[in-house]
């Protein structure tokens, strides 16, 4: 397995691996008929801004990506100088399991003490077991803040 920074060429193959764990997601909720919005895909200029920021990275197992973590830094959030923010972590469901997970999660934290972040962020779905054990395992605290939106 080998990690490397996000490529533009990258984009068709993360949308993929995307839509394939939407649809995981869609299923779960129907299967639990809990109710959650499931996000659209990323959009070209997003995928782009990832790309540009160098702090987001896709894993591959012969040649092919098979998983990646899309990560931005921000600046003054909660106080915080400068916190890496990690949007998403997707491995394919065939090759979970074998720590490429985690080593995308070690890889961004790498990034961001390199670049002076002094805190990584995410947000996590209380239901997701998977997402909760790695980031507890890779020394996150699970702070339970709600969440507000107004969407506009
Ligand atoms: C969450 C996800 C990225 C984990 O990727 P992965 O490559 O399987 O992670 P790893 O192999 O590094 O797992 C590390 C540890 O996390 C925990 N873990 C991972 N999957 C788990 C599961 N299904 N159930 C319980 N613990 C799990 C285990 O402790 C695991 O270590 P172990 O295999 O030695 O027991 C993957 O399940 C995924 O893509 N899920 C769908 C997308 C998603 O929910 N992303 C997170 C939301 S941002």
């Amino acid at each position: 397995m080998k990690i490397r920074r996000l490529r533009s060429s990258d984009y068709m193959t993360v949308m993929r691996i995307e839509e394939f764990v939407l649809d995981e997601y869609r299923q779960y909720l129907k299967r639990t008929r809990e109710r959650d919005e499931v996000p659209s895909g990323i959009q070209p200029a997003y995928f782009d801004y990832y790309v540009r920021t160098k702090s987001s990275f896709a894993a591959l197992v012969d040649g092919e990506v098979v998983g990646y973590i899309l990560s931005q830094p921000v600046s003054f959030t909660d106080g915080e100088k400068k916190i890496l923010w990690l949007d998403y972590v997707a491995v394919l469901p065939e090759f979970r399991r074998r720590g490429i997970g985690s080593s995308l999660l070690s890889k961004v934290e790498n990034w961001a003490t390199q670049h002076g972040c002094n805190m990584l962020y995410t947000g996590l779905n209380p239901n997701n077991t998977p997402s909760q054990v790695l980031l507890g395992r890779k020394g996150f605290a699970v702070r339970n803040w709600m969440k507000a939106v107004k969407e506009l």
